[in-house]
């Protein structure tokens, strides 16, 4: 039997984004995917988590492979917590942690627990485009929200608050995917105030927050509102350590983890992953998962620089901010080019990336697009930008 293995998320086509996207499970060799969001193999720590799997399993105690507690192993929850009370810089408890297996299934399990199908709920104009998906899957009618350079628009969610009332809003905080864009601090506060107002839910996906490569911080994440029920930060473990392990956290009011807590999956599955949290919770313990982050920050850092300048030589007339974290440049390309169609025309060139229109939840964003800068070395996205020049050379011109 011949064993394949993936080295790329497979793309899955939804109904609403169907045209737009190549269904893809492997990128080819010779081809540059500047659209990836994944990390790039060599960052992927074997050695450490091997090391980690080592020690756990050398243990007496193998309570991790029971059925687990339902919140997420106790012990884990507290390594979890003191490393993120450092991180953050403010002490999150170990109550105020659920362990799930990354945060894909955290909106998903939010979806299945609050929403019915139906049910609005608002985004980010633009978003995540495989949340939209988890969105579809639930049959939800989504809404999209304006953002700018200082993340959503309050004054554009009162305008939508008036029409509509969602059931959550979900947003990327912190360097969005795919605008790497950061939600400003003021914004934040009105945003929660609105929250409350208006009973709807905030669903924070956090999972770029740790991820900063300039000397300022961004905003705490949205697990700072204590006080506030309505707040639900999600972090994850995919971009800090390797997504393969499936692990990730909610962090909300004790009142909140409750309802994740009793709900029917965890009735009959018990916690999600305790054999893998009892790994991470020994790369927690052992400094490694700080010494890990720390490593991925220089190396994409070096990598924005690369982007950066291969985007200057090649595509001067593009507009861009360069972005302090994450993974994303948000490229915007004059109005007549529509980026979708630059994409069937890509192949030849040997060059991939993500049209803007993918993540729009209305239509828009035609002339845009999304390139990821974590996953190629520097030559290779020197020579990336270099085949999505010549790509553009030969759209017809307006
Ligand atoms: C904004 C955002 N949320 C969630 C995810 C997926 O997270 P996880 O692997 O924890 O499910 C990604 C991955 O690219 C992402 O960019």
């Amino acid at each position: 039997m011949r064993i394949e293995f993936r080295r790329h998320n497979p793309i899955i086509l939804a109904p609403m984004i169907t045209p737009l996207l190549i269904v893809q499970t492997q990128v080819p060799p010779d081809v540059i995917d500047l659209g990836l969001g994944n990390p790039p193999l060599s960052l992927l720590p074997l050695g450490m988590i091997r090391e980690a799997a080592q020690s756990a399993l050398s243990q007496k105690d193998n309570a991790f492979l029971q059925y687990g507690t339902e919140q997420g192993d106790g012990t884990m929850r507290l390594a979890l917590a003191a490393f993120l009370s450092r991180e953050y810089g403010f002490t999150v408890g170990p109550d105020r942690l659920f362990i799930t297996s990354g945060i894909s299934n955290g909106l998903d399990l939010l979806c299945t627990l609050f929403t019915n199908e139906g049910d609005t709920i608002f985004v980010e104009e633009p978003s995540y485009f495989l949340a939209l998906r988890i969105f579809a899957d639930h049959g939800l009618n989504v809404i999209s929200v304006e953002t700018d350079e200082n993340g959503l628009v309050p004054a554009s969610l009162e305008e939508k608050l008036a029409g509509f009332h969602p059931k959550f809003l979900y947003l990327i905080p912190a360097f969005q995917n795919p605008t790497g864009h950061t939600l400003s601090q003021d914004r934040r506060e009105r945003i929660v105030a609105l929250a409350k107002e208006h009973d709807f839910l905030i669903a924070a996906d956090e999972v770029y927050q740790l991820l900063n490569y300039a000397p300022q911080e961004p905003p705490k994440p949205f697990g700072a509102y204590k006080h506030v029920e309505n707040v639900v930060s999600l972090g994850s473990f995919s971009k800090i350590l390797a997504p393969g392990l499936r692990l990730g956290w909610i962090q909300a009011h004790p009142a909140r983890i409750n309802r994740f807590v009793n709900s029917g999956l965890l009735d009959s599955g018990g916690g999600l992953n305790p054999f893998t949290s009892a790994v991470v919770r020994e790369v927690i313990e052992s400094g490694g998962l700080g010494k890990n982050i720390g490593a991925l920050k220089a190396f994409y850092r070096d990598q924005i620089q690369a982007m950066d300048e291969a985007l200057h030589r090649h595509l001067p007339e593009v507009k861009y901010t360069i972005p302090h974290g994450g993974y994303f440049f948000w490229l915007e390309f004059p109005d007549h080019v529509d980026v979708g169609e630059l994409r069937k025309k890509a192949p030849p060139f040997k060059v991939d990336f993500r049209p803007g229109a993918l993540f729009s939840s209305n239509g828009g964003l035609k002339n845009y697009m999304r390139l990821c800068f974590v996953y190629y070395e520097a030559d290779q996205i020197e020579e990336g930008i270099k085949r999505l020049k010549q790509c553009l050379d030969h759209l017809p011109s307006k």
